[in-house]
């Protein structure tokens, strides 16, 4: 068997990217990401997925390499966002009949950022296309991840083309299917993909979930990392606590800190949160660690708090763009402390709490905190270990 191959006639053309530095130009990859594209033969062949501009040739060549001298009849664009559509225009030089099909927004976006007018299908939520032993049908998943958004699902096969759902930054390591890989490194990953690029969308993936509800699926063939197969379960049941925000037993600990005050009353707080018994205390210092790092445990973890100290009459700005980025995510559900040093007019804990508010779980009427006047003496310690043992009263009640 080709080892590109997934399974009777479907087979894996995507290709890895281990050069960008930054995904969207804000996530770091250090582990690269795969662009991930699908060929689907039956009497005629389609092309699923496509890859960033970049890639464009090494694409045509995987292509050619599974069809030699024949042409895909169809492109079928789950996702236009460019890091799967980039390639098109180059592939239109190397296959120039080849049908593009996707929904009207999808096809609205083609003319706008491809100039593309000719051979364009326009497909409805629930249309197929017969390929001849195989029927491709397509659903909008509207908002996972953009408003084209739509999955493909080959019912002969029992096989589900996602696009960016069930995704996860991560290169392929040769291996294409779960089964034949150690997948371990793909799963903090996922957290960290999800939490970043699709994070704001949960209800949209609840409603996707629900779109897919009935279908028998065998392999998930995703836009990014692996095809899944004997994981479905797991990466099923990450989605979907993740788009119902809903969080492991856990406590991110995040803050800033200048001078070392803030610092200590989170290590007392991380210190007390661990002798409680809570196993998953993260601690992170948000000036060192790439933001989408701790954003990616705030998802998976249902304990948050956060630290700053008062600058300039306000938030330390690492910690603001942090609280922003879990608002703009609707972030909920999660048992929320905050704490802050200052010295002649206390801001931060305030401002937090009220940026906060929206996040914490509803059963809980407020957000602890402990402000400290300059260094924390003993007593601001004693209070640190007190926010830290409601906290964990709190999570405990959660699980
Ligand atoms: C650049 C800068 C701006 C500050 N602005 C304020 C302020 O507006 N209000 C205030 O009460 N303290 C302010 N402070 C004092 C700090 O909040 C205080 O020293 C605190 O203990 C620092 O915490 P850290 O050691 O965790 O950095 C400022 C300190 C610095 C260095
Ligand atoms: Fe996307
Ligand atoms: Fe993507």
């Amino acid at each position: 068997m080709n080892f590109k191959e997934i399974k009777d006639g479907i087979y894996y053309v995507g290709t890895n990217d281990f050069t960008t530095k930054l995904f969207e130009a804000l996530w770091p990859l250090p582990l690269g990401i795969s662009y991930n594209s699908y060929i689907v033969k039956g009497e005629k062949i389609a092309l699923v997925d496509c890859v960033e501009i970049s890639q464009s040739n090494k694409l045509a060549n995987n292509v050619k390499s599974i069809i030699g001298v024949r042409h895909p009849d169809y492109l079928i664009i789950n996702h236009m966002e460019p890091d799967h559509s980039g390639a098109i225009n180059v592939l239109r030089t190397y296959f120039p009949d080849m049908k593009i099909v996707g929904n009207a927004i999808t096809l609205d976006m083609v003319r706008g950022f491809y100039g593309i007018y000719d051979n364009l299908i326009e497909v409805s939520d629930n249309d197929t296309i017969d390929l001849g032993g195989k029927i491709l049908r397509f659903r909008l998943t509207p908002m996972v991840h953009w408003p084209e958004t739509m999955i493909t699902y080959i019912e002969e096969d029992r096989t589900l083309f996602s696009g960016d759902a069930f995704g996860c930054f991560g290169a392929l390591n040769g291996g294409i299917v779960d089964a034949d890989i150690n997948t371990t490194p793909y799963f903090p990953e996922m957290y960290r993909y999800y939490s970043n690029i699709i994070g704001k969308y949960g209800k949209a993936v609840q409603r996707a979930f629900s779109k897919i509800s009935d279908l028998e699926i065998e392999y998930i063939c995703p836009a990014h990392g692996p095809v899944w197969y004997e994981e479905i379960d797991r990466v099923f049941s990450i989605y979907n606590r993740l788009s119902r925000y809903i969080g492991e037993p856990g406590v991110v600990v995040a803050y800033g800190s200048m001078y070392g005050n803030t610092a200590a009353m989170a290590d007392a707080i991380a210190i007390r949160l661990s002798s409680n018994g809570i196993k998953d205390v993260k601690i992170y210092n948000v000036s060192y660690s790439h933001q989408s790092y701790i954003l990616g445990d705030i998802f998976r973890y249902s304990g948050l708090v956060i630290g700053s100290p008062t600058y300039s009459g306000g938030l330390f700005p690492p910690i603001e763009n942090l609280i922003a980025a879990i608002k703009n995510r609707g972030l909920c559900n999660r048992v929320v402390a905050t704490f802050g040093s200052f010295s002649w007019g206390a801001q931060a804990v305030k401002t937090m709490n009220s940026m906060l508010e929206n996040c914490r779980l509803l059963n809980l009427d407020n957000i602890s905190s402990v402000e400290s006047k300059h260094a924390p003496t003993p007593s601001t310690i004693a209070a640190c270990y007190h926010l830290a043992d409601r906290l964990s009263r709190n999570l405990v009640s959660e699980f």
